[in-house]
């Protein structure tokens, strides 16, 4: 301490690791024996102990262009200088309209018209379910007030989202809103094991969504909320012709489709968005993580035409002078829309969406390679995205995998773990080189841990 009451200087030792309540973390064992990132160049991490760890999972899902960027550093340095914040409550500033429309300009069939912003997926995913029960309120249809998830899905930490959400643990400790039901997820081991990307087994699983309707009423249900990808839970893609029908239904009973592409959104299935790769038109697109490669926190809601207008009409005819009564100090940030638009330029002229689509197929087979490895009991793939589910220890749920995950990181790569399986999703600049490292690297550790 110099008197300022601060401290001035940082030691990583285990005693000042203790004020960090980490989240989503096993608190005890990482303070026994911490895993420091200290620096990020590409793909690769540097750790405190001096060793370079390649990240195979873009950080949690968000570095799609890899790290420390030099146009997307440079673009955040500049805008710090020229103007740090300024509010976007009846103000604005130019790069949020600039980026605006370049959002909508890129998005999926050219029919989103408006953008939203907040600065996480939760607060993407917050802002989508309001912007649905809003949307039908603006248009005489206030009854609409029941919002559909889905088991195992997982739509970040808010109360809207943990409730619309399906992960067990996100969601027992707190309280949940009122009036929200959940589709059946979509995973089956005994019909779907080792799928290369789609599994064929389980369209009819949509169904479940009449069967809601029937229970609830289909005229007041506001939203039904799906990852396109389940990504948290496992790495669930979709089954063929599923989320067609989750469409139809919802369009039958006037019920919005939001999907949530916090993490398959800009490339990490080989197209920019999620709704393109299954040609499904949703209402609104809850959006996060790559859209500034991670570097400033970021999230955004697209809108399909008319939703907007809805909001104007309705406001219209009540004479008020806010149309909306939702927004955050940080909405539109100014440093968050300057690493968003060097980001999208980074994605456009290094042609990153492409490369994720060229990749996939050997991406696929290296992830089906480990077919028959010690504990694998199933591989999914889709995209830059692998899911490799593990037996589970006896009576010790998550412990394999989470031993799996150390011995990676020791080894030099990052993984991520969620229960028994080990997910993938490395930043899309990834090397053919490097996804054989990956799947060695992981084959090895598999066969060494019980
Ligand atoms: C699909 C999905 N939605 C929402 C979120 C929440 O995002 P954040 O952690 O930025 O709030 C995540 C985070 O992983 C996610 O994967």
């Amino acid at each position: 301490m110099d008197g300022s009451g601060l401290p001035t200087s940082f030691e990583a030792t285990p005693n000042n690791l203790e004020p960090f309540w980490m989240g989503f973390t096993w608190n005890r064992e990482f303070k026994k024996n911490p895993k420091l990132i200290v620096g990020a160049e590409g793909m690769m991490y540097h750790t405190h102990d001096g060793r370079e760890v390649l990240d195979g999972t873009a950080g949690l899902w968000c570095a799609n262009a890899g790290h420390a960027r030099k146009p997307i550093v440079e673009a955040i340095q500049a805008q710090a200088a020229r103007l740090d914040y300024a509010p976007t409550f009846q103000l604005g500033h130019p790069l949020a309209f600039q980026l605006s429309a370049q959002l909508t300009q890129m998005s999926p069939f050219g029919e989103y018209d408006h953008v939203f912003y907040g600065n996480s997926g939760s607060e993407a995913v917050d802002s989508a379910l309001k912007i649905a029960l809003a949307y039908h309120r603006a248009r005489g249809e206030a009854q609409r007030t029941r919002l559909i998830g889905r088991e195992r899905g997982y739509h970040g930490v808010g109360f809207g989202g943990i409730s619309v959400g399906g992960m067990v643990n996100n969601r027992r400790r707190f309280a949940e809103l009122p009036g929200v039901d959940h589709l059946p997820h979509t995973y089956n081991l005994e019909h779907q094991a080792y799928s290369r990307g789609q599994p064929e087994w389980g369209a009819h699983l949509a169904d479940e969504l009449e069967r809601l309707c029937a229970l609830h009423g289909g005229e007041t249900i506001a939203a039904v909320i799906v990852e396109p990808v389940a990504g948290s839970t496992g790495v669930l893609p979709p089954p063929k012709g599923y989320l067609k029908r989750l469409r139809e239904i919802c369009d039958k009973h006037g019920i919005l489709l939001i999907f949530d592409e916090v993490i398959s959104g800009f490339g990490r299935l080989g197209s920019a968005f999620a709704a393109e790769k299954f040609d499904i038109k949703p209402d609104l697109i809850a959006l996060a993580k790559g859209i500034t490669n991670a570097t400033v926190p970021m999230g955004a809601v697209l809108a399909r035409e008319g939703i907007y207008e809805a909001f104007m009409e309705d406001s219209e005819r009540g004479g008020g002078t806010i149309e909306l009564f939702h927004g955050y100090t940080y909405s539109a940030h100014p440093l968050a829309c300057a690493a968003a638009l060097a980001t999208l330029e980074v994605y456009k002229t290094e042609g990153l969406f492409q490369r994720a689509a060229e990749l996939a197929p050997a991406w696929e087979n290296a992830v089906h390679g480990l077919k028959g490895t010690r504990n694998v009991i199933d591989l999914r793939n889709m995209g830059l995205m692998a899911g490799i589910e593990l037996e589970p220890r006896p009576g010790k749920p998550a412990q394999r995998a989470y031993e799996a995950f150390t011995r990676a990181w020791e080894k030099g790569l990052l993984t991520r773990v969620t229960g028994d399986i080990i997910a993938l999703s490395p930043p899309l600049i990834l090397e053919e080189k490097q996804i054989d490292f990956i799947f060695q690297t992981l084959k090895d550790v598999l066969e060494e841990i019980d």
